[in-house]
C-alpha cells in the first residue's frame, strides 16, 4: 500500500452543522471483547436545506440503522463507510437509531472505549466519541445524554457516566443496570463512562451557595491511601475558584477516576473526569515533591474546565486554546496562590522554553490558533497549552486583576451553554473593559517567538532614564512590558513617566503598553544611574535582548525585588559564559573565566538556606537544551561536556559551602509534601548534583547515603538519579535494589525507566534497548513510553544526538512500532527528530534519513505522517 498523503482541514472552511442533535439515549451493553453501543438521536435540521445528514464513525460494525422507527435500506436510504455513516433524505425532525458492536480489548489507541486494568473507561476528547457511536463528532453539537449501562454485577460492580444517577437495578443472568443523565447539554468529546472494580474515597465540599457535593475518587483496589492529596487539592481548587473567578460547581457530586493506561494527564470530562494514576496517586515513600504538585496542578486544571471548556466550550477544534490556554493561566495561578509565586513563575517559564519556544522556532510552529491540520490530535502542544496561558495572562497584566475579573464575567455570562471562539474570548475583554485588543489578535494569528530589543539611557543631566523598545520582525505586536528601575543601594525606584503628574501613578513596577515597532519611554526624577529590570515576571513570551555588564547581572541576582527577574539574572550570566566557552572550545581555548558566575552562586549559596526553593533554581545552570536554543546550529555533545566542565569547576570551587549547605538541608520534622519542605528538599538535591559532578570518591557515598537513608522518595530518586550517571558497581546495586523493592508499583518503574534513560553513560542506548524488553516495560502504556523512549529522546541531549545517529535510528524504529498501537504516543515520539535544522550539518543529515525513511513506510497513522512530513519541509 502506498501512501495516499492525509488531505489538511482548514479553520476558514468552518459551516455550521447541517443537523442538530438535542437528546441522545446511549445504551451500552457491556462486554470486554464485544460492547454492544444503542443510540437514540434526537435530530432537528439546522436551517433550509436538502443535504443528507452525516455521522462519524470508525472502527464501528454496524448493526442496525432506524429513521423514526423504521429499518433504512442500504445504499438507498444510508450509505456507510470506514469513516462515515449517511442518512440520504431525513426528515426536518427526527429520531435516529443506530446499533453498533465495538471491541474495547483491541483497542490500544486509548481513544473510544477501552479496557485499562481490567475496567472499561473512555477518552473521547478530541475525536473519541465516533469510536463508540455513530454521531456528529464536532464540539458544537451540544446534546444532553441519557447513558444506561449493563454489565455483569459481579465483575462490574461500579456503573459511572456523567451527570446524576437516576436509577439502578438487577437484571437476569448475574448481571444489572444503571442510567445516567446530565442535565447539561454538553458536546460529545465530555462524554464519560467508567465501568468496574475499583474502590472509593469519598469526601464533601459544600460551595459557597450551600450545595454539598459527594466527591470522590475511584482508583485499584489497594491504592485509597494514595488519594488524600488529590482529594485535597480538588477541595481547595473549587473554593479557589469561587474567590478568584465567582465560579460555583452545579452539580451535587464529582467523580475522579485513576487509571494505569491513558494518553494525556487527565480529561475534564462532565462531572467524570479520568486521570492518568500519575497525577492522582501519591504518597511519601512513592511520590515526588514535584509529582505532588502536578498533582495539584492538574485536579486543579480538570475542575476548571467545569467552566473554561465545558459550561462554555470550542466552537471547533482550532479554538483549543480558548479551553486550554485559559485553564492552564487558572491552574498557574491557582498554584502561585497555594505554593512560592515567584518559584511557579520561574517553573512556568522554564517549561515554556524548554518545549514552546524550539516548537515556535522549529518546523512545527503554528499559531496558537492554528490555520490547518491533518490529526488534531497532534495540535495538543505547549504552543495551544503553554503560549495560550501566557496570552490570557497578558490580558490580566494589561487590564490588571479587576479589569480582567470584569472580562471574565462578562464571558462566562454571555456564553454560557455556547460553543465560541477564542475571538469571543478577546470580545469579552475588550467590551467589559471599553479596551481595545484589535492588534492584540496577531498573538492568535502568528506563529514564531517575537524578540524585542531594549536599550536604555540614563541622562544624569535632566535626571532622566529613555527607554527604547524594538520589536524585530514585521508584525509589530501588543505586549505589555512590566519595568523596574532598581538604584545603588538595591531598592527600587518610584517610576513616573514623563507628563504624568506629581501624584499619578507611580510605584516601583511599572506595565509599559508597547504596541508600536518602537518605541520610547522617558522616566523622570531619575537621579542616580539605575539597573533596568526589565520584562518582569515575565511579562510577555518574547525574548528580550539587551546589552548588560557581568556586574549589573550579579547585582540583580542579588537585589531585584522581582523574584523571575532575580533568577533570570543569574541563568543570564549563565548563559553567557557557557556559550563564550564553547566558542573557545571550538578555538582550543579555555574561555572566559567562570569567577563572576562562581562569585554569584556562593553569595546565592549563602542565604540558600533562607529561601531554599529560590536558591534551588538559582544555582541549577540552563540546560543544554535552552544552550542548544542560543545557538543557530549546535554539537549537544560538546554542549554537555562544557556544561558538565563548568560544575564540576564550580562544585570545587565552592566543596566547603556545598557541603555546609547539604548538612543544613537536612529534614528533621516528619514529612509533609509543604512548599517549605519541598523547597528545602529541592535546595538539597540540587547541592547533591553539584557534589556529585565534583567526583570525588566520597560523593559516591553520599550519594549512597542519601538513597538508603532517605524516608522520602523526593530525596531518594534525586540521589538514584545521580547514581544512574556512574559506572561504579554500587551504583549499579543500587538500581537493583529500587528495582526489587518496587518492581509491583508501575508509577514507580516509571521513575526508574526514566532516570537510567535520561543516564550520561556512554552506553545509555545499549542500556535502553535492554531495557525495552523488559518485563515491567509495556509499549502498550503510555507511561511505560514516556519514561523511557520519550525519556531518551527528550531528556538526554548529550546521548539521544550521538554523532552516529544511533539514536535517532533507535527513536525512528520505536515510533514506527509504536503507530501500530497508539498512533498519538508514536508522533509524539517523533516530534524529537523535528529539531535538525539547528544540529550541525553530520547529525542534521542523519535525522534527516530516519525522517524519510518514516516518511516512505507503508501504512503509517495520519498523525505520525503529519510529523514527519512537516519535520521534513
Ligand atoms: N483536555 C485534556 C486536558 O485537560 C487533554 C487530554 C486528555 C487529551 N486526554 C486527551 C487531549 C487525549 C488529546 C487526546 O488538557
Ligand atoms: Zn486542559
Amino acid at each position: 500500500m502506498t501512501h495516499a498523503a492525509p488531505q489538511p482541514i482548514f479553520r476558514h472552511d468552518y459551516k455550521a452543522p447541517d443537523y442538530l442533535v438535542e437528546h441522545i439515549g446511549l445504551v451500552f451493553r457491556l462486554d470486554a471483547e464485544a460492547t454492544r453501543v444503542t443510540a437514540r438521536l434526537t435530530v432537528r435540521r439546522n436551517g433550509t436545506h436538502d443535504r443528507p445528514m452525516l455521522l462519524n464513525g470508525e472502527k464501528l460494525v454496524l448493526d442496525a440503522v432506524r429513521v423514526d422507527g423504521e429499518a433504512l435500506a442500504e445504499d438507498q436510504d444510508y450509505s456507510v463507510t470506514d469513516r462515515f455513516l449517511s442518512i440520504a433524505r431525513p426528515p426536518a425532525a427526527f429520531v435516529l437509531e443506530t446499533e453498533v458492536t465495538i471491541n474495547p480489548s483491541a483497542n490500544t489507541e486509548l481513544e473510544g472505549l477501552y479496557v485499562s486494568g481490567g475496567n472499561f473507561c473512555t477518552q473521547c476528547e478530541p475525536e473519541g466519541f465516533r469510536k463508540i457511536t455513530y454521531f456528529v463528532d464536532r464540539p458544537d453539537i451540544m446534546a444532553r445524554y441519557t447513558v444506561r449501562m449493563e454489565a455483569d454485577k459481579a465483575r462490574v460492580p461500579l456503573l459511572l457516566s456523567n451527570g446524576n444517577r437516576i436509577d439502578q437495578g438487577e437484571l437476569a443472568d448475574g448481571r444489572h443496570f444503571a442510567v445516567w443523565e446530565d442535565p447539561f447539554p454538553k458536546p460529545s468529546y465530555l462524554f464519560a463512562l467508567v465501568a468496574g472494580d475499583l474502590a472509593g474515597v469519598h469526601d464533601s465540599y459544600t460551595t459557597g451557595s450551600g450545595r454539598k457535593v459527594d466527591l470522590s475518587i475511584w482508583v485499584q483496589h489497594g491504592n485509597e491511601s494514595k488519594c488524600a492529596h488529590a482529594m485535597k487539592s480538588l477541595q481547595q481548587a473549587m473554593k479557589w475558584d469561587e474567590e478568584v473567578y465567582g465560579l460555583e460547581y452545579d452539580l451535587d457530586l464529582f467523580n475522579i477516576v485513576a487509571v494505569d493506561d491513558f494518553n494525556f494527564g487527565a480529561m475534564e470530562n462532565k462531572s467524570l473526569n479520568i486521570f492518568n494514576s500519575k497525577y492522582v496517586l501519591a504518597d511519601q515513600q512513592t511520590a515526588t515533591d514535584t509529582d505532588y504538585s502536578n498533582i495539584a496542578g492538574i485536579v486543579a486544571h480538570e475542575y476548571f474546565h467545569n467552566w473554561s471548556g465545558n459550561r462554555v466550550t470550542c466552537r471547533d477544534w482550532f479554538q483549543l486554546s480558548l479551553k486550554e490556554g485559559l485553564t492552564v493561566f487558572r491552574d498557574q495561578e491557582f498554584s502561585a496562590d497555594h505554593g512560592e509565586r515567584a518559584v511557579e513563575r520561574i517553573g512556568d517559564v522554564r517549561r515554556l522554553r524548554a518545549a514552546q519556544f524550539p516548537e515556535d522556532s522549529g518546523p512545527l510552529a503554528h499559531p496558537v490558533r492554528p490555520d490547518s491540520y491533518i490529526e488534531i490530535n497532534n495540535f495538543y502542544t505547549s504552543t495551544v497549552y503553554e503560549k495560550g496561558a501566557e496570552v490570557v495572562r497578558m490580558y490580566r497584566t494589561l487590564l490588571g486583576a479587576r479589569g480582567y475579573r470584569k472580562g471574565t464575567d462578562l464571558y462566562f455570562q454571555r456564553h454560557d451553554g455556547n460553543a465560541v471562539t477564542c475571538d469571543d474570548f478577546r470580545a469579552a475583554m475588550a467590551d467589559a473593559n471599553g479596551a481595545d485588543f484589535g492588534q492584540f489578535e496577531r498573538w492568535y494569528d502568528t506563529a514564531g517567538t517575537p524578540v524585542v530589543k531594549a536599550q536604555g539611557q540614563w541622562d544624569a543631566e535632566a535626571g532622566t532614564y529613555a527607554l527604547t523598545l524594538t520589536q524585530e520582525g514585521d508584525v509589530a505586536r501588543h505586549m505589555p512590558v512590566a519595568v523596574g528601575l532598581i538604584g545603588a543601594d538595591g531598592r527600587d525606584l518610584r517610576l513616573r513617566l514623563t507628563g504624568e503628574s506629581i501624584d499619578g501613578a507611580d510605584s516601583t513596577t511599572r506595565v509599559l503598553e508597547l504596541k508600536q515597532k518602537e518605541e520610547t519611554f522617558i522616566f523622570t526624577s531619575v537621579n542616580t544611574r539605575p539597573v533596568p529590570s526589565l520584562l518582569r515576571g515575565f511579562s510577555a513570551p518574547v525574548k528580550l535582548e539587551m546589552e548588560e555588564s557581568d556586574a549589573d547581572l550579579a547585582f540583580r541576582l542579588a537585589h531585584d525585588s522581582d523574584g523571575f527577574n532575580r533568577w533570570e539574572a543569574g541563568q543570564k550570566l549563565a548563559t553567557r559564559l557557557l556559550l563564550a566557552r564553547l566558542k573557545a572550545a571550538e578555538a582550543g581555548s579555555n574561555g572566559p573565566s567562570a569567577e563572576p558566575l562562581i562569585d554569584a552562586l556562593s553569595a546565592v549559596l549563602d542565604s540558600g538556606i533562607r529561601e531554599p526553593a529560590f536558591a534551588a533554581l538559582a544555582l541549577t545552570l540552563p540546560g543544554e537544551g535552552y544552550i542548544a536554543e542560543q545557538l543557530a546550529t549546535s554539537d549537544p555533545e560538546q554542549i554537555h561536556a562544557v556544561r558538565e566542565a563548568l560544575r564540576r569547576e564550580i562544585a570545587d570551587t565552592l566543596w566547603d559551602k556545598l557541603q555546609a549547605t547539604y548538612a543544613a538541608t537536612q529534614g528533621h520534622e516528619p514529612f509533609a509534601a509543604t512548599p517549605a519542605q519541598a523547597g528545602r528538599r529541592a535546595l538539597r538535591n540540587a547541592v547533591l548534583a553539584y557534589i556529585a559532578a565534583a567526583g570525588r570518591r566520597e560523593a559516591l557515598n553520599m550519594l549512597l547515603a542519601q538513597y538508603q537513608d532517605s524516608d522520602n522518595m523526593t530525596e531518594r530518586l534525586a540521589a538514584l538519579t545521580l547514581l544512574a550517571d556512574e559506572t561504579a558497581p554500587e551504583a549499579e546495586a543500587a538500581l537493583e535494589d529500587f528495582h526489587t523493592r518496587w518492581r509491583m508499583n508501575p508509577l514507580v518503574m516509571g521513575k526508574w525507566f526514566a532516570i537510567q534513560a535520561a543516564s550520561s553513560r556512554e552506553d545509555t542506548l545499549a542500556r535502553v534497548l535492554k531495557l525495552t524488553q523488559h518485563p515491567a516495560f509495556d509499549a502498550r502504556n503510555p507511561n511505560k513510553v514516556y519514561a523511557l523512549i520519550g525519556g531518551f529522546a527528550f531528556s538526554n541531549p548529550a546521548r539521544f544526538n550521538k554523532a552516529d545517529g544511533s539514536g535517532y535510528r533507535f527513536l525512528a524504529e520505536q515510533a514506527l512500532a509504536i503507530d501500530k498501537l497508539n498512533p498519538s504516543v508514536g508522533a509524539h515520539l517523533l516530534e524529537s527528530l523535528s529539531r535538525w535544522r539547528r544540529l550541525e550539518p553530520g547529525r542534521a543529515s542523519l535525522m534527516q534519513e530516519e525522517l524519510r525513511r518514516v516518511v516512505a513506510t507503508a501504512g503509517i497513522s495520519s498523525d505520525l505522517y503529519e510529523i514527519a512530513s512537516k519535520s521534513l519541509a
